[in-house]
């Protein structure tokens, strides 16, 4: 067998996972407080007296962005971290410190997601693989809205174990009835939010006592102090235990006679002999060798990168997860799902997304907010977007079915990331709850008669001219002159005006960015079925969105949608005003119009611009039919 068959796949920083794996032990957890409530001086006399100052807090962030894919410890926060990294790229940085500290029985990694009691996505990604939350409390003030903030969001990332650590019991002349009152009314909260285990411990960062030694401060506490917690709280691995999953990021086939699936282990463990599923086609099969980074294994466990040589040739593609075949993954497209979201931008039902989910990847929209959630409070409220920080309950559907499992079984393969696709930023992370729908009830069924065989029939090549624009910019105009001057060349065509739509198909739609996004979304369906039909379809809507313009040009094939930016200045549309729509926009009578109260996003790459102070209607219009002539064979 050649050199290179037998390694693992993509490069991972195999030996620094080792390193840990084969060493000491490792926690990680999430601090959560304030400053206030003495965060820094706890932190800070944590790492001096267990005199530890191989804190370098840039050298661990790099690290931990090296190595994240191949820690094991959730495959969910590779993916979370995938986006992470995706924003680093574009300079957006998220405010996580990552501290090392290590004693005689453990090796730590405190995560500290400082930041405004709001910034929810900076804790929700550092909570997002911490074994453990240790939770901050100023025994002055007790409970605060912020501690329950905290509470919710790493519950919901579905961490179960929290110390309780009731700080500056110094000021309060360590009153036991004062831990004790706080104590009960956390556990309280905790249970509520489905956070099992509380440990608390009453403690002074300023005087030390109880953080590594008790100072005689607390004579009625004697439990162990809050090193002592982090050293002997139990790391649940739940990869471990779990059943095996592998998502798989490629086919490993360097010549004919070998294929092997690589990835990462993200749960369980695989045996050679193991029976197997591939998630996807549900076709089964054995283990016959599991490559390891240095060679032939046994074994392969959560964290270890791994290449898996199949008995059988079956079909499995990058974003398949091969899977225990007696406890297989589920596989859906449509799920209710937990949603942080992460953008400024706030969320729009019915937007597509990129999703990333495991080693899968695809388009997803939010089709339903059930809910949003009042950290606050821990209520519900009805809610038609998400903001920043915000976290809801929605429904979402995807353009494809992925294999899965669902969060409270597996954190390893039951998160994911959502990212706009026109800034490549993540926008979301969320948690499938559960799958609404399995994606096998519903199946594309192969027609006999294509959209080939239309488009022979009638002689032409199908496509998309998508006219976008201010309103009052001449779309309706240019269009319908185009029309006529397609029909005079024997083309079979439709026009797709939004004046004329909103009367029927989309009457239920006004104008807010919510109901223009849905607006868009019907108007590249239909589009999309008339491409299938063999026409050419001029569609002419504002369509003031650059990711839905995005996801219309998708829906086709390459070459088939030709953008067309109806470039008509604001102050030459204004003057036009030929409905008088600008008129009273101004004046305060209409709503979120395009270029007053409500964006439009100029189209950066069109094919094509019409410059309509410069060109009449009519050389629009040879202009768009000058340009099909030089690209297709349809139109002569
Ligand atoms: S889009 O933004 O959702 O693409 P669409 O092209 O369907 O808009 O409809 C735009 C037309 O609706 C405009 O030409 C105008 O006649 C009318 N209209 C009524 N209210 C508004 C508004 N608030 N913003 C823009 N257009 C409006």
């Amino acid at each position: 067998m050649p050199a290179g068959a037998e390694s693992a796949g993509p490069p991972t920083d195999v030996d620094a996972v080792l390193e840990a794996r084969d060493g000491k032990d490792q926690l990680r957890f999430i601090i959560c407080g304030s400053v206030d409530d003495g965060k820094s001086t706890l932190l800070g006399r944590l790492l001096h007296e267990s005199k530890n100052v191989f804190e370098d807090q840039f050298a661990a962030a790099e690290v931990e962005s090296r190595t994240y894919g191949t820690q094991g410890s959730a495959v969910d926060l590779a993916l979370l971290i995938d986006g992470l990294q995706a924003e680093r790229e574009q300079g957006i940085t998220i405010d996580i410190a990552h501290r090392y500290f290590e004693t005689d029985r453990r090796r730590f990694i405190a995560v500290d997601a400082p930041g405004h009691e709001q910034y929810t996505r900076n804790m929700a990604t550092g909570a997002s693989n911490a074994d453990v939350a240790l939770i901050l409390v100023d025994a002055r003030k007790g409970l605060l809205t912020q501690t329950r903030r905290h509470s919710h969001v790493i519950a919901l990332i579905g961490i179960r174990r929290v110390i309780l650590a009731v700080n500056k019991m110094d000021l309060v002349n360590y009153d036991e009835g004062k831990f004790s009152s706080i104590v009960e009314e956390y556990r309280v909260t905790a249970g509520e939010m489905g956070i099992e285990e509380v440990t608390p411990v009453p403690v002074s960062a300023l005087t030390g006592e109880n953080v590594l030694a008790a100072r005689g401060g607390t004579p009625w506490y004697d439990g162990p102090t809050l090193l002592e917690l982090l050293e002997s709280v139990e790391v649940r691995r739940d990869g471990m235990d779990g059943k095996f999953r592998l998502p798989v990021q490629w086919v490993n086939r360097p010549h004919p006679d070998f294929r092997g699936f690589s990835g990462t282990v993200a749960s369980g463990y695989v045996e050679r002999g193991m029976d197997v599923v591939a998630s996807l086609s549900g076709r089964q099969s054995t283990v016959e060798r599991i490559l390891g980074p240095s060679g032939e294994l046994e074994r392969a466990v959560p964290g270890q990168a791994v290449t898996l040589v199949l008995a059988d040739e079956i079909d499995v593609g990058r974003g398949d997860m091969i899977g225990d075949a007696e406890h297989p993954p589920e596989i859906a497209d449509h799920f209710a799902v937990h949603l942080i979201w992460m953008d400024t931008q706030p969320m729009l039902p019915e937007r597509h997304y990129s999703i990333r989910l495991a080693s899968a990847a695809g388009m997803a929209q939010i089709t339903d907010l059930t809910h949003r959630v009042d950290i606050d409070t821990g209520g519900y409220l009805a809610a038609k977007t998400l903001d920043l920080n915000e976290i809801g309950y929605c429904k979402i559907s995807l353009d494809r079915a992925v294999p899965f499992d669902p969060y409270s079984e597996s954190r390893q393969t039951g998160g994911f990331v959502l990212i706009d696709r026109v800034t490549n930023a993540t926008v979301g992370a969320g948690v499938i709850d559960f799958a609404l729908r399995r994606a096998s009830n519903i199946s594309w069924r192969q027609m006999n008669v294509d959209k080939a065989a239309r488009s022979r029939a009638i002689g032409q090549e199908p496509c998309v001219l998508w006219l976008t624009g201010l309103s009052g910019a001449g779309k309706s105009t240019i269009a319908d002159r185009l029309e006529q001057k397609l029909q005079a060349l024997d083309r079979y065509t439709y026009l797709l005006d939004g004046d004329n739509v909103r009367h029927g198909l989309n009457k239920d739609l006004g104008f807010t960015d919510q109901d223009r996004v849905e607006n868009i979304r019907r108007i590249a369906e239909v589009a999309r079925l008339m491409v299938d039909a063999g026409l050419i379809v001029i569609v002419s809507f504002i369509s003031p969105f650059r990711s839905e313009r995005e996801m219309a040009r998708a829906l086709v094939e390459e070459g088939e949608f030709v953008e067309i930016h109806v470039d008509t200045p604001l102050e030459v549309c204004e003057a036009r005003d030929p409905k008088g729509l600008y008129a009273k926009a101004r004046k305060g009578d209409l709503a979120n119009f395009t270029g007053v109260d409500s964006p439009y996003e100029t189209p950066q790459d069109p094919e094509l611009r019409i410059d309509t102070t410069q060109l009449s209607v009519d050389e629009a219009a040879d202009m768009v039919i000058a340009y099909l002539e030089s690209t297709r064979t349809g139109v002569e």
